[in-house]
């Protein structure tokens, strides 16, 4: 029988590949520490899971669950997410995105017979480039922490792929998620917050509104990455890279414009300087070619349907 064991299950992205597992009839093992996550976004479900309030440093535990359940499938989405965390404490961020793989990688191998690996990764490993970044022909240079510990797991991840030929790894590199359950406090939820709190015309306070970033739909990315699972077993390769995105980019500023015709308010934007990050990429791309031929498709890059979506979740219209 299928077993697939979610690390981050509890957090915004975990939450929704949790739900589509469950609602596929999957029995699902849960794994999160609910630093960052919250119990209330897996409860409904929690009688059609194993849940355990884990932390993915604690190899001993890590073992016993891997003992217990046999998974075939891991979806790893644990990690200490928030890049200004990451860059406030990073030795934690080390500690938790770095040591916390390396344990589950060695949990699997010597309590389990798993049959795939997927890894959250992120688009932050590629060099700054105002071009779409590809999975092998852009340069990987993180210019941040959090993104050094990711380009740090995808090195032990190839690694672990030589020492385990009868497991496929999937390095997926995830590039700006937006849609319901958000935990950290990004771009939109901000926005939301400053909005809910006025009426009529808007006034918000933000940092930098210039970086273009390729937003994409949660939830359609849970179902890429559970596709992408099921779909492995048709290849003789044993890792991937791919990344996860819709290939568009929008800038802070247009999303904002969207935000107000949906809304039909005018929003006024104030930049305040202790807002700004001192280092900012000005553009984060997709190539999105591997996705669409592994798949088939790619996330939904109208910005306007997804976005309509989360104001009609979250009662603004
Ligand atoms: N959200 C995005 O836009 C985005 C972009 C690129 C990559 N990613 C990656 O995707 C994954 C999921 O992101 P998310 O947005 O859902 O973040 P999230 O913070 O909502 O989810 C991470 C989950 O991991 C849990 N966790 C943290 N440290 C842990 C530990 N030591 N042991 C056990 N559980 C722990 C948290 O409680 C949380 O529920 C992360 O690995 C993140 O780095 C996300």
């Amino acid at each position: 029988m299928e077993k697939w064991l979610i690390t981050g299950a509890a957090g915004f992205l975990g939450s929704h590949v949790t739900e589509k597992l469950i609602s596929e009839g999957k029995k699902v093992i849960a794994v999160d520490n609910l630093s960052w996550g919250h119990k209330s976004f897996i409860e409904e479900r929690k009688n059609a899971m194993d849940f355990y309030q884990v932390d993915i440093r604690d190899k001993d535990e890590l073992d016993k669950i891997f003992e217990k359940h046999q998974p075939t499938h891991v979806i790893h989405l644990a990690a200490l997410h928030f890049i200004p965390a990451a860059i406030k404490d990073p030795s934690l961020a080390i500690d938790i995105n770095v040591r916390g793989t390396q344990n589950l990688l060695q949990s699997m191998r010597e309590k389990a017979h798993v049959k795939s690996f997927w890894f959250a990764s992120t688009g932050d490993v590629y060099a700054p480039d105002e071009l779409p970044h590809h999975e092998t022909k852009s340069v990987t240079s993180p210019f941040n922490i959090y993104g050094l510990t990711k380009f740090m797991c995808e090195q032990l991840i190839n690694l672990e792929s030589k020492n385990a030929p009868d497991t496929k790894f999937v390095i997926g590199r995830l590039f700006n998620l937006y849609g319901a359950r958000e935990t950290n406090p990004h771009i939109i939820p901000e926005i939301l917050n400053q909005i809910r709190k006025q009426t009529g015309d808007v006034q918000l306070s933000l940092g930098s509104i210039w970086p273009k970033r390729d937003m994409v739909p949660v939830d359609q990315t849970a179902d890429s990455i559970i596709s992408t699972v099921k779909k492995l077993s048709e290849f003789q390769q044993n890792i991937f890279c791919m990344n996860y995105a819709t290939g568009n980019v929008t800038s802070i500023e247009e999303m904002i414009k969207m935000i107000s015709k949906i809304l039909n308010r005018k929003i006024q934007i104030n930049i305040d300087p202790a807002k700004v990050r001192g280092v900012e990429r000005s553009h984060l791309q997709a190539d999105v070619g591997a996705l669409k031929a592994f798949l088939g498709k790619t996330p939904d890059p109208d910005l306007t349907i997804g976005l309509t979506k989360i104001l009609r979740d979250e009662q603004f219209i």
